[in-house]
């Protein structure tokens, strides 16, 4: 069956008191969560051992880095490896979120060496792509974002994209309290399974979970998560609030 996740991005956000907090309060709330679904606190990197300390030993929690780099190591200052993601026990990593490509021109090529260093450390990547408003606006949204995953994974083996998640990310959608339809997430992730279809099969594209992120919330993710293409969710500010991310959490299918 084909993994369910709600994943956290806390962004650059939060001081270590309020991390600590946070991860209580939603840690305490219990969850009925089934073998496929997932939760995925994707915080930043100083509070990396705390979350993986907060929750050892639940079975459907993990963590995620929210960036990693394309080498393995050596005298790249500021940066952090998937190596030494992997030595912590963080479990997945959030690659080419729009933030990233935009203030920090993370590009389809950077992305694809990023990817591969994730694959190789045992990293989970989360892909994020999405369009911004004036691509959607002139109707390009489909052929952008197939762009944007054909050159970053189609170079990837039928093994490596199984292990992968796409995050579909609308730019227009993020932080804007303005979130897609569940019709039109439902379009753009059917559009992305059969992308992924044509290059490695209905069997592998069937199971690669593909996420939606844009102003997810409590009150939306319901009907998001319910369309059949729609795998969980990607979510910013409705992260930070512990009753709404409980929600989200709830409302995986
Ligand atoms: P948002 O952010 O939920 O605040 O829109 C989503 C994201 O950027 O991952």
């Amino acid at each position: 069956m084909r993994q369910q996740i709600a994943a956290a991005n806390w962004k650059m956000n939060l001081t270590l008191d309020q991390a600590t907090h946070l991860l209580d309060e939603i840690l305490k709330a219990p969850h009925d969560l089934q073998a496929h679904q997932k939760v995925v606190f994707a915080v930043p990197f100083p509070y990396l051992l705390l979350a993986q300390d907060k929750i050892s030993g639940k079975l459907n929690f993990f963590t995620a880095a929210q960036n990693c780099y394309t080498k393995s190591s050596g005298a790249y200052t500021g940066e952090t490896s998937a190596e030494m993601l992997q030595s912590i026990g963080v479990e997945y990593v959030v690659l080419g979120h729009s933030e990233r490509r935009e203030y920090f021109g993370e590009s389809n090529a950077m992305l694809e060496e990023k990817a591969g260093m994730a694959l190789t450390y045992g990293l989970t990547p989360i892909f994020c792509c999405g369009e911004a408003l004036q691509v959607r606006e002139s109707g390009a949204q489909n052929d952008y974002v197939e762009k944007q995953l054909k050159e970053s994974l189609f170079n990837l083996s039928e093994e490596q994209i199984q292990k992968m998640v796409i995050a579909y990310e609308p730019i227009w959608a993020i932080g804007t309290g303005k979130t897609a339809t569940a019709a039109q997430a439902q379009e753009m992730h059917a559009h992305l399974r059969n992308v992924l279809a044509r290059q490695y099969g209905d069997t592998v594209a069937g199971e690669v979970p593909i996420l939606y992120g844009g102003s997810v919330k409590g009150s939306n993710a319901k009907e998001l998560f319910a369309q059949p293409d729609v795998d969980g969710g990607l979510v910013g500010g409705a992260s930070l609030i512990a009753a709404d991310f409980g929600q989200i959490i709830d409302a995986l299918k």
